[in-house]
């Protein structure tokens, strides 16, 4: 699975022209990758209509978790469900370190996103700190382990995780392909043991993904895809990452 996080960016022209040229980018290999857009939320209504005959699928950058009331701004499972999301992200590392999220509200907002019928992108990472301390492994299953408190899975395909270290999040700097893998497998360990069938989750990474650094991260056994922030604002960029990614299958 390759995702485009186009965070806040682009107005309502650029956004419907990247859709359309992801859309027709990405046709012959969205067959066999899962490809999705996930557009800033008062567009997804726009991008939804360009991409409802293609293979691309839509994704939204958050939720909140009660489905309708007294919320003033926010948006709710279903109404991302009615405009045709079929994925949303949670717990994004800037929505975590700028808004203050915990991981028991991620974790409240995974629940919804499942009970609504969507697939949660459910995003963990340590920062350089951290890492430079040695805790990047314990910080991001611990992440992870309150991030899906009480979340029951029927199938193993409602969920996504990705793997964002915050150090490599636009900053041109991605975690090595050693990296990557060693956190995707201690994940993966993680999710075999916390779900029946967990080791069918798909794993994404995601933290500078480029063309030129696509194809050695997919070669990594446990890299099931990338969540693609700024790349994603290009559809030629990520027509090829999402190219990589078939190459890689
Ligand atoms: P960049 O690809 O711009 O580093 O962003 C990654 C990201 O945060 C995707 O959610």
């Amino acid at each position: 699975m390759v995702a485009g996080n186009w965070k806040m960016n682009l107005g309502l022209a650029d956004a419907v022209r990247l859709a359309s040229d992801v859309a027709r980018e990405t046709a012959d290999d969205a067959r066999a990758v899962t490809v999705a857009v996930c557009p800033p939320t008062i567009w997804l209504e726009a991008v939804a209509e360009r991409v409802r005959t293609s293979g691309v699928a839509l994704g939204a950058q958050d939720v909140h978790p009660e489905a309708s009331g007294a919320f003033t701004g926010e948006v709710a499972p279903p109404m991302l469900r009615e405009v045709g999301a079929r994925y949303v992200i949670v717990g994004h590392s800037e929505r975590r370190q700028l808004f203050g999220e915990s991981s028991a509200f991620v974790a409240e907002k995974a629940r919804a996103v499942l009970a609504a019928g969507m697939a949660p992108i459910l995003c963990v990472g340590e920062t350089l700190d951290e890492r430079e301390g040695g805790d990047a492994e314990a910080v991001v299953l611990g992440q992870l382990a309150e991030s899906l408190d009480g979340v029951a899975l029927d199938d193993p395909a409602g969920l996504v995780v990705a793997y964002e270290p915050v150090w490599a999040i636009g900053t041109g700097r991605t975690a090595t392909p050693d990296q990557a893998q060693t956190m995707h497998a201690a994940v993966r360990a993680a999710l075999a043991e916390r779900f029946g069938g967990g080791e069918k989750i798909e794993i994404l990474y995601g933290g500078s993904v480029k063309p030129g650094n696509a194809a050695e991260l997919f070669a990594q056994p446990d890299l099931d895809g990338a969540l693609v922030g700024g790349a994603s604002l290009d559809a030629d960029a990520f027509a090829a990452i999402v190219a990589a990614a078939r190459a890689s299958l």
